[in-house]
């Protein structure tokens, strides 16, 4: 990638003058830019095996445990995929979107960055090559008797959380919104108040639509807290403080709780972390309906809310950035283009990245986060090049991959836009496009949840995992 071929400039009104590289439409055709819009590699190729894979003994219990979660009646794909008869009668289209890695919704770059997250669902190489001679081979059953029994699946009308965690403490819901059968997307912004009379530290939230058919109508949620915080944040480590002026991140203290869209169902925060909320908050929602050709009445979105025990305050507070790839917000993607668009923010103090989730809409194709070191040294950390906007992956990293970045590191964020017809998702490569809040606008940002560390606990948490590393 040339960083040449973008224009720059400062971010002068932003807090710290970060510098900003400004959207640059670029030759579509441009080698150094294939790497990251290239599509998907193709699976291993199998190993010949003297008999091949059939459906009861190797392929079905590929789909039970990561495909039918979602591919059940009643869950949220169009299809079920529960039995031989769904399996075979849909073949093709698994075959597609299993050999092209959009299914299961898990789309990063398995070659470069960390791959251990806690959420990962993806297939491997050798699950994707089962499916793809199974179907390339007729779809064969094999013998019914080898078939693993039938799987069950938490009702995706209750509380995910609530095996882990009993009911929620408290669940807030959206005012009731009607969604008409026709017309442009809408965003709902109603506030709630949090009947809540002392300061709790959360350990988890979820958010949930309605069942069956607010899923089906709410493309995204943001649930922002609203809350006095007074000048210093309570309970948090002065560094984490001194952070949220950072640049061009923008740190939601009292602000965003969380995010919700397909793909996604909630957070939970490390033993160490929380986030805080206050007597008389409230819960400020922008829902983000479309129509589907059926009036959806009385849609209401519920958060769910888990508390550390009464009392309990962990060491340190987790925040949600809204990094902005584009600075600005400005975006120009001119019709069959391909652009790219660069941001960066610097950690004033040492941090652990939890998470990244990147968000642009149909015209996204790729969005990377890398770390610059203070010594120079630059690595990726995560790199999402075959986005999908209808899927809003949350890529949640494991406890022992989560990124621990010394003060002075600067999280790099590049995203790519194909405005060409090559996109399949493109419904108009002929069409100029810009920032806007519309699905056929487009965005480009990250949400990243950071938990700033004193140094002492730094350094001690470094530690830990350089000895967990050289242990045999
Ligand atoms: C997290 C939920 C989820 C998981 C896990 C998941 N899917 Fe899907 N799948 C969906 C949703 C939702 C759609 C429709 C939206 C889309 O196409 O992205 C879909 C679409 C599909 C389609 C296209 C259906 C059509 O109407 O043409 C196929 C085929 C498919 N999935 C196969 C699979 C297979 C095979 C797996 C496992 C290897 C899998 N999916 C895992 C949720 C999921």
């Amino acid at each position: 990638m040339t960083h040449s071929m973008m224009n720059t400039r400062l971010a002068s009104t932003l807090a710290i003058a970060a510098l900003a590289i400004g959207a640059a439409s670029v030759d579509a055709q441009a080698p150094a830019r294939q790497v990251a819009a290239a599509p998907p590699r193709a699976p291993a190729a199998a190993v010949a095996t003297h008999e091949g894979p059939v459906w009861s003994k190797d392929v079905a219990p590929i789909l039970q445990n990561k495909c039918q979660v979602c591919h059940t009646p009643g869950s949220i794909a169009p299809i079920s995929l529960m039995t031989y008869a769904d399996a075979k009668r849909f073949a093709a289209r698994i075959k597609s979107r299993v050999a092209t890695r959009r299914m299961p919704p898990w789309h990063l770059d398995k070659t470069v960055g960390i791959q251990q997250y806690k959420n990962d669902r993806s297939l491997s190489d050798a699950e994707i090559a089962t499916i793809v001679d199974w179907v390339d081979a007729g779809a064969p059953e094999g013998d019914p008797k080898l078939a693993p029994p039938p799987a069950k699946f938490p009702d995706p009308a209750v509380w995910q959380f609530a095996e882990k965690f009993g009911e929620p403490d408290l669940v807030i819901k959206s005012a009731p919104y009607n969604v008409a059968a026709r017309g442009q997307d809408k965003w709902w912004r109603p506030t709630s108040d949090v009947p809540l009379t002392e300061e709790r530290w959360v350990k988890a939230i979820e958010i949930k639509p309605q069942m069956p058919l607010g899923k089906k109508v709410v493309h995204h949620v943001l649930a922002s807290l609203a809350q006095d915080e007074g000048p210093v944040p309570q309970g948090v480590a002065s560094t984490a403080h001194q952070h949220d002026e950072t640049g061009n991140a923008r740190p939601m203290s009292a602000g965003l709780f969380m995010e919700w869209a397909l793909g996604k169902t909630g957070e939970i925060f490390n033993a160490d972390a929380g986030k805080l909320m206050l007597p008389g908050a409230k819960i400020r929602w922008e829902v983000h309906y479309y129509a589907i050709g059926q009036e959806v009445k009385n849609d209401q979105v519920e958060l769910g809310i888990w508390f550390y025990p009464k009392g309990y305050k962990p060491k340190n507070r987790t925040i949600l950035n809204m990094y902005n790839v584009a600075a600005g917000s400005e975006l120009d993607i001119p019709p069959g283009q391909k652009t790219i668009t660069q941001n960066y923010t610097v950690l004033r103090a040492p941090a652990r990245i939890e998470n990244f989730q990147p968000h642009m809409h149909m015209r996204g194709k790729a969005m990377m986060m890398e770390a610059v070191y203070p010594d120079g040294r630059r690595e990726v950390l995560t790199h999402v090049n075959n986005f999908q906007w209808n899927w809003h992956n949350n890529y949640i990293y494991a406890d022992d991959a989560a990124p621990l970045l010394p003060k002075g590191t600067m999280l790099v964020f590049t995203a790519w836009h194909d405005n060409t017809k090559a996109n399949l998702n493109n419904p108009d490569p002929e069409q100029w496009v810009g920032w806007g809040d519309r699905t056929v606008d487009e965005m480009a940002h990250a949400w990243v949840d950071v938990t700033y560390l004193e140094q002492d606990d730094f350094d001690k948490q470094v530690a830990a995992r350089r000895a967990k590393r050289t242990q045999p």
